[in-house]
């Protein structure tokens, strides 16, 4: 008998896009994404971090090209989707992973700033980086969008409210685009971060970490990048053709633990 079976669990060959690639999961992500045979765009506003990326990958054996980009930037993004065309002929995968947090409580004097620098990095962007992309995503036949959201999208702590509402937002903007863009046979889905070792959360004391996660993480520890990078690959495999709107939490448990 003829296999069963028809679809790729590859990205061999593929072109993906990801953002806030110098650092954390982004890192993992196109390291794991060139590992699997992907081309990879390796994108953030780092640059020196970026070069770092690129050289590892290309030291391991993979394929990736770095731009230096800040995703506020709305003509950087037009010309990032040309580059990326130009360079690698197409764009298959995007991954929308930059993101920052301003911790400010509600009442704080300069809340406004960090409101707004929040709002355009971590939802702003996607969207932009979703319109330049899409009808590269679309001519691709298996188009792969991935939003890094947070369990800080399906719930909340204090003083992190910008970052709350962001989050909240990326997570209603991949189903607003997963109903409107199905037809593309683009696919658009996020991924929910628990605690992560990465940049973002170097500050913390480790024993501040192992306590947390004591109390909150099911799994009793934060996790690493590569575990959101491999969560995030399943989701861009061509196999994974009929999932599209979902919301994936990746936190060892933390959201569903009362
Ligand atoms: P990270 O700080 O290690 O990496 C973030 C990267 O984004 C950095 O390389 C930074 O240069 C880049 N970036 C920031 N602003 C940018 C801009 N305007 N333009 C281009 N690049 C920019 O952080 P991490 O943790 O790897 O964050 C990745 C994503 O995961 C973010 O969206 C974050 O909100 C999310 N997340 C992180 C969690 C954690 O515990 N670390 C938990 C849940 C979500």
């Amino acid at each position: 008998m003829t296999r069963l079976s028809r679809l790729s669990r590859s990205i061999e060959g593929k072109v993906a896009i990801v953002t806030g690639a110098a650092s954390g999961m982004g890192r993992a992500t196109a390291h794991l994404f060139a590992d699997e045979g992907a081309r990879v765009a390796v994108v953030d506003a780092n640059r020196q971090g970026i070069a770092d990326v690129v050289k590892e990958i290309r030291e391991a054996g993979g394929e990736a090209e770095g731009w230096t980009l800040d995703v506020r930037d709305p003509a950087g993004i037009t010309d990032l989707v040309v580059a990326v065309v130009d360079r690698f002929g197409a764009i298959d995968i995007l991954i929308n992973n930059a993101g920052i947090t301003r911790p400010a409580p509600l009442q704080a004097e300069a809340y406004e700033e960090s409101w707004v620098e929040v709002m355009d990095v971590n939802l702003t962007a996607h969207v932009r980086m979703v319109r330049a992309a899409l009808v590269h995503l679309q001519a691709s036949g298996a188009g792969r969008v991935v939003n890094i959201a947070s369990t800080e999208g399906v719930g909340a702590q204090p003083f992190v409210s910008a970052y709350t509402a962001s989050k909240h937002g990326v997570v209603g903007l991949t189903r607003a685009m997963a109903v409107e863009l199905g037809k593309t046979g683009v696919t658009f889905n996020c991924v929910c971060p628990g605690p992560i070792r990465t940049g973002m959360t170097a500050k913390i004391p480790d024993a501040a970490k192992e306590k947390f996660a004591r109390r909150r993480v099911p799994l009793g520890r934060y996790g690493e990048p590569e575990e959101v990078a491999h969560a995030t690959l399943s989701l861009v495999l061509p196999a994974c053709s009929y999932v599209n709107g979902a919301v994936l939490m990746v936190d060892g448990g933390l959201s569903i633990q009362n």
